[in-house]
């Protein structure tokens, strides 16, 4: 397990990149973690490191967004998702394996998560732009990712 400290969008976006650099294509990215808490500022920096210049936003009602860069990026925001039904309609399973999927708001649908996803757990900080990330999955770079 892995904890950064974030104090600005600018490093979380950073970090984003960071990640993106050790993809090979085909991970889950499982982000937990409150409104506002910085997961698209995360995923804007993680497709900006992947060549995708064009905008990330939370897609919460199209409930997914998909992104082309070095790999597919399929962004899902899992806000309005209450049901296994309502999983399964977004297609999520049939995007496995073709690309790299970033959830928000993954405590949804914790249940269809692999083993192996790569699990990202953000927390607000005392002050108004500290974001304390936690990320498991990613242990063997930790040396790229701090
Ligand atoms: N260190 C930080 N990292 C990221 N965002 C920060 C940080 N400090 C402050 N912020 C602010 O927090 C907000 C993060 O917004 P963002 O859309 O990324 O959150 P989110 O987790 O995707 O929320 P939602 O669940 O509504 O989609 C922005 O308003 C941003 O300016
Ligand atoms: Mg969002």
């Amino acid at each position: 397990m892995i904890k950064i400290i974030s104090d600005s969008v600018t490093k979380t976006e950073e970090l984003g990149r960071k990640i993106a650099s050790i993809l090979k294509g085909d991970e889950i990215i499982a982000m937990f973690g409150d409104l506002g808490a910085g997961k698209t500022a995360f995923t804007r920096g993680l497709a900006l490191g992947l060549g995708f210049e064009y905008g990330v936003s939370s897609p919460t009602f199209a409930i997914v967004n998909e992104y082309n860069g070095k790999f597919n990026i399929y962004h899902f925001d899992m806000y309005r998702i209450s049901s296994e039904d309502d999983l399964y309609s977004t297609g999520f399973y049939d995007y496995l394996d073709n690309g790299v999927i970033v959830i928000e708001w993954s405590e949804n649908i914790e249940y269809a998560l692999d083993d192996n996803a790569i699990r990202i757990t953000i927390k607000k900080g005392d002050e108004d732009n500290l974001r304390i990330f936690t990320i498991e999955g990613l242990d063997e770079y930790e040396n790229i990712i701090t």
